[in-house]
């Protein structure tokens, strides 16, 4: 006999809650994938149903915190995209570069799981500007989990795999830990990336202290619908300086959106200039 049963009511009540939470959309089609994130948390806590927990994750702020981190899809990699980072170098940067009078980078890695985008813009912006320019990026993400992993900055081989031995060997530090080779980003670039747990769905509760010149924000609309892709949009655009740079993930549609605002120019695969 199976244990657990997700009944079609409480998948339903857990998907309103996140979506009106956080804004993730979690189609019938995800029913699976909850069912088994969710019944390991389940065991763990010795309780019977998915009615009983649902009732515990929405009155105690810390097992709502765990529910959502149980919930959100993290996948991420070094240099993801890649393409990006090279228009970044060859397009942006020397612009950024010639127009800049303080010597001062902004970037904000919205919805940057475990760090390796946020650490990868710190690797390319590092490589490009000398030494004496003040490099900041704001990394933030709903999942706490992944924001602690991030802000340790320690890392695999396997998820290494895509910077050359040269970069490794400038931008981390190998650590031995029970016979496993481990590196942590070095401490000079990790000051320049600030982890903060940020929820897009609410970004408009939130100030960001300085204007932007870059946000990053890939593979995170791809969970949302318009109308909250729309006001994250509308977020993004009054906090990036003007005619600056939006990077969306491979399949984050904005398209319509961005056809019928008027607001942002495509300049490149995914790559959206404020007009
Ligand atoms: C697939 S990862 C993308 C990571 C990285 N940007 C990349 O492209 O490799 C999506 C991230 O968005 C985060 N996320 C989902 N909903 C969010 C929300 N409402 N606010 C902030 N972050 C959110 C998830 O926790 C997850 O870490």
């Amino acid at each position: 006999m199976e244990p657990y049963q997700m009944s079609n009511q409480i998948f339903k009540d857990i998907s309103q809650w996140i979506y009106k939470e956080i804004g993730l959309k979690l189609t019938e089609k995800k029913k699976a994938m909850v069912k088994a994130r969710l019944t390991k948390r389940l065991i763990e806590l010795k309780i019977n149903s998915f009615e009983e927990y649902y009732q515990l994750a929405i009155c105690c702020e810390n097992e709502k915190c765990e529910l959502i981190n149980l919930l959100t899809t993290n996948v991420t990699k070094f240099f993801r995209e890649n393409y990006h980072f090279r228009f970044l170098e060859e397009r942006i940067l020397p612009k950024l570069k010639s127009n800049s009078k303080q010597n001062k980078i902004r970037i904000w890695s919205a919805g940057c799981s475990s760090g390796e985008e946020a650490y990868s813009l710190a690797i390319v912006l590092n490589e490009f500007f000398t030494k004496g320019w003040d490099i900041k990026i704001l990394a933030t993400d709903i999942n706490t989990d992944v924001l602690k992993k991030g802000a340790r900055g320690i890392y695999s081989c396997c998820e290494l795999d895509k910077l050359s031995p040269v970069l490794v060997d400038k931008y981390f530090k190998r650590l031995n830990s029970s016979g496993k080779s481990y590196y942590q980003v070095r401490e000079g670039l990790r000051k320049q990336v600030i982890f903060k747990k940020l929820n897009l769905k609410q970004a408009k509760l939130y100030q960001i202290n300085s204007s932007l010149d870059l946000i990053f924000c890939r593979n995170v609309f791809i969970y949302f619908d318009d109308n909250v892709k729309q006001e994250i949009l509308n977020f993004f655009y009054n906090n990036l300086k003007e005619r600056q740079y939006l990077f969306l993930g491979n399949s984050d549609s904005i398209d319509h959106i961005v056809h019928s605002d008027k607001k942002w120019n495509l300049v490149y695969p995914t790559t959206y200039q404020k007009l």
